[in-house]
């Protein structure tokens, strides 16, 4: 019998470890998780909680890489964009600096829309959404309460 054949028993039935692979996030799955944390990391930054903005670049890069593992394909685009782009946003971040988080934030957006075009959606462009987010404290004092 084949490795993926294999089959699971779970507590509703049995499942195969192909089905399983298979119910594994999507690249969509991925990206709308990606889009959330990439939103909230500036909010954060602008209001001035860079530990928040750390975090949600950090998990930005986190589902990147997960990205990388699950579709091998994206593994050479995304490294490169963990080294140019993320590092560029995290060290603004370390250094609480404005004007450099902007900046690395902005050549990030356009770095990935040129790779959604690359890989054959340039009708997917992200941007920035101007609302922040209403679930966190994204002021500085939000670190310190
Ligand atoms: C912070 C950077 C990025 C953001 C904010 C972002 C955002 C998004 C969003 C919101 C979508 C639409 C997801 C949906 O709701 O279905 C998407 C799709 C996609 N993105 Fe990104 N993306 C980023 C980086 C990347 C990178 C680095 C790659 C490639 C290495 C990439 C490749 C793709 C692909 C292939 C799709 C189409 C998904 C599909 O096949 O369903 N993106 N992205």
């Amino acid at each position: 019998m084949p490795d993926d054949a294999t089959r699971i028993q779970t507590a509703h039935g049995e499942l195969t470890l192909r089905e399983i692979a298979e119910m594994l996030p999507s690249t969509g799955d991925l990206m709308a998780s990606i889009g959330t944390s990439w939103w909230k990391c500036a909010h954060a930054a602008r209001g001035g909680n860079w530990e928040l903005a750390a975090y949600f670049a950090r998990r930005t890069r986190g589902l990147l890489r997960k990205l990388a593992v699950l579709r091998p394909k994206y593994a050479g685009d995304v490294a490169s964009y963990e080294s140019e782009r993320i590092a560029a946003v995290l060290a603004a971040c370390d250094g609480e600096d404005t004007a450099a988080f902007e900046t690395a934030y902005a050549a990030a957006v356009g770095s990935a829309n040129e790779l959604h075009a690359k890989w054959g959606k340039p009708y997917i462009r992200w941007t920035l959404p101007e609302e922040p987010p209403t679930d966190l404290d994204l002021s500085r004092g939000g670190r310190a309460r």
